[in-house]
C-alpha cells in the first residue's frame, strides 16, 4: 500500500497549494490513498463542511485532525456519519462528536487502520493517556484483517512524540507526529520496524509563523497583548508531506515542496 500523509493544511493558502500540487505529487508518487490533518484549512481554525468536501474532491481521501476542530460547528455532524471522511483524536472525551479512528478501505481492498491521538505535554487541555488509549485501540482491532496501521500523533513536544514511537514500534506501520507545522529531520525506522517522524509540517504560508501573518505574532510577542489572526492569500508557499510504502519503510521519504500563490 502506498501512502502519502500531508501535514496540517493551514487556511486558505494551504488549501490553494494542495489543489495546485496535489496532482503532480500523485503523478510522481501514484499512491493508493492520500491522508491529511485538517485542523486548520478553514481560516486556521478547524475545517468546515464545504471545505472538507472540496479537499476530498481534490484528491485527499482522508482526513486527521487536533485540537482546533471544534471551531467549525458544521462538520461535527459529519464526523458522526457511518464512514465519515475526518476523525478527531481518539483521547478526548469519549462522548465528543466523531471518532478516534476508523479503517480505511483502498480501491485494491486494502485495510489500513488510522488512529489519531494528541499529546499531553504543553497543552492546556486535560485529554487522557494517549498511550493507553493507542493500547485500547490496537487490542479492539486485534481480529480485524489489516494491511497497516497509522497514527498520527498531534503533540507539540518531540519528547513525547519520540516516546509515543518507541511504545508502538514494532505494533503499528508508523507514528507521524503533527501540530507543529515545522517539518523535523528525523525520518526513520525504529528498531522494531515502525516508519517514525516528529513532526511532518503543513502546507501553507511559508512566511508566516506556522501558518498565520507574522505581523500580529509579533505585536503579540513584544505586547503580550491578545491580537487577531490573519492568514495573507498569496505569496510563498510550502507543501510538507511523507510518502511510504508497506513493507518498503525504509524507502519513505519526506515530500518538501514551495510554491508561489
Ligand atoms: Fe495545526
Ligand atoms: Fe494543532
Amino acid at each position: 500500500m502506498k501512502i502519502i500523509f500531508i501535514g496540517d493544511i493551514a487556511g486558505s493558502p494551504g488549501r490553494e497549494t494542495v489543489y495546485e500540487l496535489l496532482p503532480q505529487v500523485k503523478k510522481e508518487f501514484k499512491p493508493d490513498l492520500i491522508i491529511a490533518n485538517g485542523e486548520n484549512a478553514s481560516r486556521g481554525k478547524g475545517i468546515n463542511s464545504s471545505h472538507l468536501d472540496k479537499l476530498h474532491k481534490a484528491g485527499i481521501d482522508f482526513f486527521t485532525s487536533g485540537h482546533h476542530i471544534w471551531q467549525q460547528r458544521d462538520v461535527r455532524p459529519r464526523m458522526d456519519e457511518k464512514d465519515p471522511l475526518l476523525i478527531r483524536p481518539a483521547n478526548f472525551p469519549s462522548d465528543n462528536p466523531g471518532k478516534g479512528w476508523r479503517i480505511i478501505e483502498t480501491a485494491m481492498m486494502k485495510r489500513l487502520l488510522v488512529i489519531n491521538l494528541h499529546g499531553r505535554v504543553f497543552i492546556k487541555d486535560h485529554y487522557d493517556c494517549p498511550f493507553r488509549t493507542a493500547d485500547r485501540i490496537l487490542e479492539e482491532n486485534s481480529h480485524e484483517r489489516l494491511d497497516g496501521i497509522l497514527v498520527d500523533f498531534h503533540a507539540e513536544a518531540t519528547s513525547e512524540k519520540v516516546a509515543l514511537g518507541h511504545y508502538l514500534d514494532g505494533r503499528v506501520t508508523a507514528v507521524f507526529g503533527t501540530h507543529t507545522h515545522i517539518p523535523t529531520a528525523d525520518l526513520r525506522v525504529l528498531p522494531g520496524g515502525t516508519l517514525y517522524l516528529s513532526d511532518v509540517g503543513m502546507v501553507g504560508l511559508k512566511n508566516g509563523v506556522i501558518g498565520v501573518d507574522k505581523d500580529p505574532i509579533l505585536k503579540n510577542f513584544l505586547s503580550q497583548m491578545p491580537v487577531k489572526h490573519t492568514i495573507t492569500e498569496e505569496g510563498e508557499t510550502v507543501f510538507n508531506a511523507v510518502y511510504f510504502e508497506t513493507g518498503k519503510e525504509k524507502e519513505a521519504k519526506q515530500i518538501l515542496l514551495d510554491m508561489e500563490l
